[in-house]
This record gives structure tokens, C-alpha cells and sequence, in this order.
């Protein structure tokens, strides 16, 4: 294990009501002026808006609202929050909705906090920010595990370039899982598929085996399946979406990424493919996973195979990819790149451009180039 030191920044409220319960009293905390982050619409259609807009009302805040964050969130959308911070001198940034609100707020606040164009400053230059304007978190859609953790995934449009850039973990987050209870069903299994992905990515991103991260990222990925499971013969299970909720956090809030390099390799190739198809993050990562994982299966055969046994009760590595495939299938999400819902048709041009600019992370688990990425991504066609 390699040494690591561990402190814990986010204040976690998990539980039915907890932000009727308890949200006034984070808010007491927090500066005068607030600006709340929204995506395009649906915690106005839910009513989730309506009971965080009367807290803060009733905590007296000020508030500035800075709704429409598209999911796959723009850089310039993160320059057109800035602008809002520093014209209405904003304390506190509260982001409610899933993935894509909490992320653009992360890099609202540190880019907020420098003159310096951030996505220069960090990705050219490798100066990571130290400041922040303090984020709150809201989720009301899980998966990305933003709530917990100190990364943005931002889509720079002009630069073609999709990926994590460095903010603050949020100073809390309130994660309510009855708010999860009107996201389309679509959203709900490409979320808990993203959750999935997080766990496995950390699992095969070394060849360690028997550590502790390797055996709590099993765990949550034995504890998401079977979740999804119960959702797929009960949409509406509520403890289903709970646990799911929880494992959502769980995976990528840096516990079990403690004293191990990780891959998160699926990753890069899925963020660059958004970059040119704007496709769903859990769908993209759902098409391309087992192709990928057929390709690296003899790179760590006993890692695959205990991942078959433990995740699916598969004797053989192969097996546990099958049965990942029909869990991707039985779920409705796309198990091909052509039935990915995209902006455009992904030619192989397109292909062609995903694979020269997907990053390639150095690993102990099957090294890829950017011509096994593209074989990758025309298997997947
Ligand atoms: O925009 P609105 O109207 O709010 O609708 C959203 C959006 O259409 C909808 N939604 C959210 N809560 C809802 C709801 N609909 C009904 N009821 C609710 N309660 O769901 C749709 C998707 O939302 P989005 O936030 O885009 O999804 P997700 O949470 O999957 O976030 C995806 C983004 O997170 C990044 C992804 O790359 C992608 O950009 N990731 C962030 C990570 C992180 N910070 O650690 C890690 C992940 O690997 C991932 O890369
Ligand atoms: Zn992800």
C-alpha cells in the first residue's frame, strides 16, 4: 500500500428529509449572498426547488439563481456563473441537481477565486487552485459521486477537451434519496452504471490484489448491481435507490482510492467521446466497458476472475464480462456506440479523433495506445 494522508472536508446530511431537517443550519454558517445553481428545469418541475428556496428565504439570504448548467457542463458556462459571482459579490455557491450543477459550481468557486484563465492554470501550467468560494451540495440525481469529492468535469468546446478539473470538495452535501425519486429511468440505471464504473475502474486500476481498496470497491460493486437489480423489478423501490444513493458516494469520495494508483482509463476514452457526440456519461461508459475489458481481461486474469466470482458468481473472467454486458443489456442502456443517444452520427472520422485524444493512463492493467483505443471504439460500433 502506498502511504497516503487522509482528512475528510464534506459535511454528509444521508436520510429522507434531511434537507427540510437540517439545511438551515449549514445555511446559518454561510455568507449573506448566495448564488443557487440549477440545471434546466426539473427541481422547478419536482418541487425540490420550492422547499430550498423557502429555507434560504427564511435563513434571509440573498439569493441569485444561475439556472441552465447542461449536463456535460461548458466551460463557458462555468465563466458565465464567475461573471455572476463577482457582480453580485457572492458568498456561497449552493448547487442543487446531479452531476453536471455540482460540477460547474466546484469550478465556478475556484476559478472565481483567480484572475488566471483556471483551465490554463491547472491543465497547462499544473497549478492547482487552493481557494474556493465555499459550494454546498443538493443532489437530487446520483452516480458521479460529485457531492464528495473536489473534481469538475468540464467540456471546453473550443479546445475539443472534456475532463476533471481541479475545484473544492464541497463544504457539505445533503443527499436525500426520495429527490432521486423523479429521475427518468434512463438517468436513474446510466447513474447507477457511472457508480458501477467508478468501483471497477479503481478495482482493475492495479494489479495489487487482497488490500483494502480492492475489497471495499468489490463490495460496492456486488452492493450497486444488486440494486439495480431490485430497481429493474421495482422501479420505484426506495430502499433500492437508497443504497444506491450511498454507493453512489461511496465509490469515488477518495476512501477507496486510498493507497493505490487508479485507472479510470474507460473514463478518458468516454469524456473525449462526449466531447464529440455529447452523450450521456453512464450510457457512453456502458458501450464501451466490456469491449475494453475483453481487450485487458489477460493483463490481470486473476483480478478479472475475482471480480467474475465475487460481482456476478462467475467461474470464469470471461463469464463475469458476459454477465456484465447483459446487466448493461437488461438495464436498457446501449451496449453499442451507434445506439448512444448522440448529437451526431459517429462516423469513423469521429472515432478516429476520440482515440488521438482520449489521455492514456500509465497502468499495471492492459497499457492502451491510441490505436488499441481506436480498435476499442470500432469493436464497440
Ligand atoms: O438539467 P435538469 O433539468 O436538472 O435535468 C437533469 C439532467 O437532464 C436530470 N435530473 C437531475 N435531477 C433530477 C433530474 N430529473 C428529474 N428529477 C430529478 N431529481 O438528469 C439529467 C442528467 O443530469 P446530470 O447532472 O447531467 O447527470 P449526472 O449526475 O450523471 O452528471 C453527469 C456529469 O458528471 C460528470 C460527467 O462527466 C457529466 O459531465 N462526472 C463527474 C464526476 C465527478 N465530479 O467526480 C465523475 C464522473 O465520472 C463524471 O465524469
Ligand atoms: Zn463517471
Amino acid at each position: 500500500m502506498q502511504p497516503f494522508y487522509f482528512e475528510y472536508p464534506t459535511r454528509v446530511y444521508f436520510g429522507e428529509h434531511c434537507v427540510r431537517d437540517s439545511l438551515s443550519k449549514e445555511l446559518d454558517q454561510m455568507g449573506q449572498n448566495v448564488l443557487l445553481t440549477m440545471g434546466k428545469g426539473s427541481v422547478k418541475r419536482t418541487g425540490i426547488y420550492d422547499e430550498v428556496i423557502t429555507l434560504l428565504n427564511q435563513a434571509g439570504k440573498t439569493v441569485v439563481e444561475f439556472a441552465g448548467i447542461m449536463p456535460n457542463p461548458t466551460y463557458a458556462k462555468v465563466q458565465e456563473g464567475v461573471k455572476l459571482i463577482r457582480e453580485h459579490h457572492i458568498d456561497f455557491i449552493l448547487a442543487l441537481g446531479g452531476g453536471s450543477v455540482m460540477d460547474c459550481s466546484k469550478i465556478i468557486g475556484t476559478q472565481a477565486m483567480v484572475d488566471e484563465d483556471l483551465w490554463q492554470m491547472e491543465i497547462v501550467n499544473k497549478q492547482m487552485p487552493t481557494q474556493s468560494i465555499p459550494v454546498g451540495a443538493i443532489v437530487t440525481a446520483t452516480g458521479t459521486g460529485s457531492e464528495m469529492n473536489n473534481i469538475g468535469v468540464i467540456t471546453y468546446e473550443e479546445k475539443e477537451w472534456k475532463g476533471g478539473m481541479k475545484g473544492l470538495a464541497p463544504v457539505f452535501a445533503f443527499l436525500d434519496p426520495t429527490y432521486t425519486q423523479s429521475v427518468p429511468r434512463k438517468q436513474i440505471f446510466s447513474g447507477a452504471f457511472d457508480t458501477l464504473s467508478h468501483a471497477m475502474e479503481t478495482y482493475f486500476g492495479t494489479t495489487d490484489e487482497n488490500s483494502v481498496s480492492d475489497d471495499l470497491a468489490l463490495a460496492i460493486c456486488l452492493n450497486t448491481v444488486r440494486n439495480m437489480r431490485l430497481l429493474l423489478a421495482n422501479f420505484n423501490d426506495l430502499k433500492a435507490r437508497t443504497n444506491l444513493m450511498w454507493d453512489s458516494s461511496m465509490a469515488i469520495n477518495g476512501i477507496i482510492k486510498l493507497g493505490r494508483p487508479t485507472g479510470f482509463q474507460c473514463h478518458q476514452i468516454e469524456h473525449q467521446l462526449a466531447v464529440y457526440t455529447d452523450c450521456n456519461h453512464g450510457q457512453g461508459l456502458a458501450a464501451i466497458h466490456p469491449t475494453y475489458y475483453r481487450m485487458i481481461a489477460q493483463s490481470a486474469p486473476s483480478k478479472f476472475k475475482q471480480f467474475a466470482k465475487y460481482v456476478f458468481d462467475c467461474d470464469d473472467a470471461m463469464q463475469g464480462i458476459d454477465a456484465l454486458e447483459q446487466l448493461i443489456v437488461d438495464c436498457g442502456l446501449p451496449t453499442k456506440l451507434s445506439d448512444l443517444d448522440s448529437t451526431c452520427e459517429i462516423t469513423e472520422e469521429i472515432l478516429e479523433k476520440v482515440a488521438n485524444s482520449s489521455r492514456i493512463i500509465e497502468s499495471a492493467v492492459g497499457d492502451l495506445n491510441s490505436e488499441k483505443i481506436l480498435t476499442i471504439l470500432k469493436q464497440c460500433m
